[in-house]
């Protein structure tokens, strides 16, 4: 594990723009795990800030919060007093027997090799626990001024593709027959944000940042960009939030 992450540089932004997950995510985490969150032992890998981690524990769920940035990990502990945090990769965690009934990935699990970290992930669950993992993604596929945002990104942030994160979760996870049921469920829903805060979201996301020394052209243009579409300044993006469990026998 390098001394530094990616995401260390972020935390600011990250940590005061990204946005939290809809309830109804959590109702369907009880329903598909086929348990309650109070009362549950969670390990949550790729903690960051804590978004995820304090509507678990607001659910009444017992979290271990997981990442391997410490920077995250720093802000995390600021914002959530007395919750004990453990610097540690999700493909290698540092647990040695069965302690969870559930663990945990929020806007994480793209960062690990499938096989490696699901197999971790079964080794520290109990029996009948379950892997859930979940994003909130912008589902702006038909709207011009989110085309011509994913298009800049394409052509300043290196390597940058706007699909990268779809991929076939639920089946990479039958693929690795360590589990008995895989079920994915969506939700759409939306926010509306000031054009401050919706710049701060977006240098909150590492392959903006990628950008570099162009950085505050893309974001120049992005601002132009978004006042054509929402002159009053105000900007409404749609989400989808996806969220795919695997339970163990
Ligand atoms: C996009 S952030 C998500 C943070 C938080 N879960 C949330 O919902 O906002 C991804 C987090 O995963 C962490 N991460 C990436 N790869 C990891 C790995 N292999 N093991 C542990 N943490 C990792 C990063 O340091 C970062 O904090």
């Amino acid at each position: 594990m390098g001394t530094r992450s990616l995401f260390d540089p972020l935390v600011d932004a990250y940590d005061a723009a990204r946005p939290s997950y809809p309830d109804r995510l959590f109702a369907d985490l009880e329903w598909l795990a086929g348990r309650e969150l109070a009362g549950a032992d969670i390990v949550e890998v790729g903690a960051g800030t804590g978004i995820a981690t304090r509507q678990l524990l607001a659910h009444g769920a017992r979290v271990i919060p997981v990442d391997h940035s410490a920077v995250m990990l720093g802000r995390l502990r600021e914002r959530t007093s007395g919750l004990g945090a453990v610097r540690a990769d999700g493909e290698a965690l540092p647990f040695t027997g069965t302690v969870a009934d559930l663990v945990c990935y929020a806007q994480a699990w793209h960062w690990v090799r499938v096989p490696v970290a699901a197999a971790e992930a079964a080794r520290v669950l109990r029996p009948g626990g379950a892997l859930a993992v979940w994003w909130n993604d912008v589902d702006g596929a038909d709207l011009r001024w989110y085309e011509r945002q994913q298009r800049r990104l394409e052509a300043m942030s290196p390597g940058y593709q706007r699909d990268y994160r779809l991929r076939p979760w639920a089946d990479e996870l039958r693929w690795t027959g360590l589990f008995a049921e895989v079920v994915t469920v969506s939700d759409r829903w939306s926010r509306t944000l000031a054009l401050d805060a919706y710049e701060l979201w977006l240098r909150s996301k590492s392959y903006v940042q990628a950008i570099g020394d162009r950085l505050e052209d893309f974001l120049a243009a992005e601002r132009k960009s978004l006042l054509e579409a929402f002159p009053d300044g105000m900007i409404t993006e749609p989400f989808r939030t996806v969220l795919v469990v695997a339970r163990l026998a």
